[in-house]
């Protein structure tokens, strides 16, 4: 059994917690706040109030990581409509990430309900319930993913939410957001929180529409927006701002590629440098200057 002493909660500032991992050299959320950030860039996002008006809601947590974004999802659903039925697919490489997660300080920022049903999720890897069917499906998410497509299962909000693709390129790649566009429902929403351009390209180039999710009322200076939602349908989205459209017209803009869905992180980055190099594309740092971005 492997060992959970890795995970050593550490506080955000909205006193939920998070953790860091040292494989990827990077903090499961933003240290603004774990919690705020799971209802703003992911349940608010994918307008999972509008959507909980109906009796059934269909959701795609990818990197189910300690559960938080399952838990905000559940949390406004429930608000909305206590009778909505949910369907629910987590993807998690690291089964003792949401075990590690449901140890007593850290559940403590959720409704009792919610809590219960993170313990069952991380304790037997499924949950169900009168108004919840819930699976976890433990591997690599390219390889998990495809079990999805092959039942058809059509999301109305997919939570995006892998380390950064610095860290972990491999689930940021157009062929990987393609496996993940057809779990999309036509009128569903995907939400992440990079606003990188090489993201954003390969949703594109995944055949999704893409917008921003725009600032909320506190951020940092250097901030332009708190990620990206991907649809089916353009007219409904926030427009990107001039600034952002112009970035994918630059170098940044080169998405990340994975054409067996099996290289290694390494592999994936050395290719992307190689196409990076030969672009004739504008420089990124021409863009930063001309809008004054550090
Ligand atoms: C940024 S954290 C996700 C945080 C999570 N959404 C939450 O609310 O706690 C990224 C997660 O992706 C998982 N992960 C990394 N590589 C993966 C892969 N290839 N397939 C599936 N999950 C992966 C990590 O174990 C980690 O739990």
């Amino acid at each position: 059994m492997p060992s959970l002493l890795p995970w050593i909660p550490q506080p955000t500032d909205d006193g939920s917690f998070t953790f860091f991992s040292e494989e990827f050299g990077e903090a499961f959320h933003s240290r603004q706040g774990a919690k705020a950030e799971a209802f703003q860039k992911f349940a608010q996002a994918t307008e999972l109030a509008q959507k909980a008006q109906k009796n059934h809601v269909r959701l795609l947590d990818v990197c189910y990581g300690l559960g938080y974004n399952t838990a905000a999802a559940l949390e406004t659903i429930w608000a909305v409509n206590p009778t909505c039925h949910v369907a629910l697919y987590g993807l998690e490489l690291d089964a003792t990430v949401p075990q590690a997660a449901i140890a007593p300080p850290l559940l403590a920022s959720w409704s009792p309900t919610v809590q219960t049903v993170l313990q069952q999720i991380a304790q037997t890897h499924t949950c169900i319930t009168p108004r919840l069917t819930a699976t976890l499906l433990v591997g690599d998410a390219r390889q998990t993913i495809q079990t999805l497509c092959q039942q058809v299962f059509q999301a109305d909000a997919i939570f995006f939410d892998p380390f950064s693709p610095r860290r972990c390129p491999q689930l940021w790649t157009i062929e990987f957001f393609a496996l993940v566009a057809r779990c999309l429902a036509p009128d569903g929403r995907l939400a992440t929180y990079s606003r990188a351009a090489a993201v954003r390209s390969a949703m594109q180039a995944a055949g999704l529409a893409i917008g921003t999710i725009p600032l909320s009322a506190t951020h940092l200076p250097h901030e332009w927006s708190q990620g990206t939602i991907g649809s089916f349908d353009q007219q409904t989205l926030p427009t990107l701002a001039p600034m952002e459209q112009e970035h994918l017209q630059t170098r940044a803009a080169i998405p990340y590629r994975d054409p067996t869905l099996s290289d290694p992180a390494d592999v994936i980055l050395e290719r992307h440098q190689q196409e990076q190099a030969l672009s004739q594309l504008e420089s990124t740092s021409n863009w930063r200057r001309r809008w004054q971005i550090q």
